[in-house]
């Protein structure tokens, strides 16, 4: 029977007193039948609905009102609505492939379920900070055309003995009450591995929960959870994830395009290029950063271009950690970094020092260098 799986929310719904769960999924089932061209059935349901007691239910269709913390009364998450953006993203062509193949699989659940071999459709996405993995989870959602429900899991992390368990729990209850895509945020929070030894019993209680939740939940969730941190990661978390997907740096390919499409009028394709060297080791964070910021000085500058010394310059900085440093030792940084790009003339000009003042310091450096060379 095609509505099934419908079907047999609403009863869990009505089993659980949860009417919000029962409400959404015969909604579901009756926009299943109007698709079906079954338009009399789906009268009857929506008719069903319209006279149910008001007080049962908030808005229908809409996750509401959102989990709070017990203790707080914080909420445990955010609900939104992502759009797709395709430009937003860019991914390298084994995580695109990746990603398109898991969201094949979301639209084909019920086929696949059918066939015996079910999918838990869930991702862990794991990597150094500032990579997109944010950004992913939004677009994943944006493509399945779900809400995204949002937990920063430190704020899921209470002090109360037993208090972060039943927020886990009260927030995968209300991720059930319809489709949705929930998102575990900074992940390595809850998950940290069960051996550590710093930890007390009341952590290794977490993650029994945490896994009996994620197993426990229906297709209609997918769960998507992000970390900085998977080697802190118990291995049977690891596991439950029917994909894995590492966010890595930047390739030299995504760094243009991510140049090309932060810089956008403000730079050519050509100019761009001379600074993808300049990128490596860097995270789309730190380079989005950097273009941006060079973009915003042109603007202010009343120009239609940016400065690509000036764009150099700060990728070089943030390639040095971005630490403080003296005008001198910049210069000498830059040049070290890229002699092509700062030559005597481009220093003074983004200085404003004297080409006498520039001549001076690199010779000091080279009889210094001298100096060691021959001690
Ligand atoms: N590959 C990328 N493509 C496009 N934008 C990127 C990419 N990587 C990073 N960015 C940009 O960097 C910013 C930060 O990305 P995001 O917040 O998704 O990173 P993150 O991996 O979740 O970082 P953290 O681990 O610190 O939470 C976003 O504004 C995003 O536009
Ligand atoms: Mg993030």
């Amino acid at each position: 029977m095609d509505h099934l799986p419908e079907v047999l929310k609403i009863l869990e719904g009505a089993l659980k007193s949860n009417a919000q769960m029962a409400v959404n999924y015969a909604n579901l089932l009756a926009e299943k039948l109007d698709r079906e061209g079954s338009g009399q059935h789906a009268k009857l349901v929506r008719d069903k609905l319209s006279r149910a007691p008001k007080q049962l239910f908030s808005t229908a269709g809409v996750l509401n009102p959102l989990p709070v913390d017990s203790e707080s009364r914080f909420p445990l998450a955010d609900e939104t609505r992502p759009v797709v953006d395709e430009g937003r993203i860019l991914m390298n062509a084994q995580t695109t492939a990746l990603v398109n193949e898991f969201v094949a699989c979301v639209h084909k659940a019920d086929d696949l379920i059918a066939a015996g071999v079910g999918f838990s459709p869930s991702i862990l996405l794991y990597g150094p900070p500032g990579c997109g993995k944010t950004v992913l989870a939004n677009q994943i959602a944006a493509k399945l055309a779900l809400p995204l429900l949002t937990a920063r899991c430190d704020t899921l992390v209470s002090s109360f003995l037993g208090a972060t368990s039943k927020n886990i729990r009260t927030l995968f209850e209300h991720a059930a009450g319809r489709p949705c895509v929930l998102f575990l945020d900074e992940f390595d929070a809850l998950a940290k591995a069960r051996d550590d030894k710093q930890e007390l019993g009341e952590l290794k209680r977490v993650v029994v929960s945490l896994l009996q939740n994620i197993d426990a939940q229906s297709h209609n969730t997918v769960v998507l959870a992000a970390t900085n941190h998977p080697q802190l990661l118990d291995p049977a978390v690891w596991r439950r994830f029917a994909y894995r997907i590492e966010i890595g740096l930047p390739d030299n390919e995504q760094i243009s395009a991510l140049l090309n499409s932060r810089l956008g009028n403000y730079a050519t394709a050509k100019e761009s290029e001379t600074v993808v060297p300049l990128c490596s080791g860097l995270s789309g964070a730190l380079i989005e950063q950097a273009a941006h910021d060079s973009v915003r000085a042109a603007v202010l500058a009343n120009r239609k271009a940016i400065d690509v010394a000036d764009l150099a310059r700060r990728l070089v900085r943030a390639q040095d950690g971005g630490r403080p440093l003296n005008l001198e030792d910049e210069m000498r940084l830059l040049r070290s970094r890229a002699p092509n790009l700062f030559d005597y003339r481009t220093l003074h000009s983004l200085f404003g020092v004297s080409m006498r003042r520039i001549t001076q310091v690199f010779k000091e450096q080279k009889e210094d260098a001298h100096e060691r060379a021959a001690a």
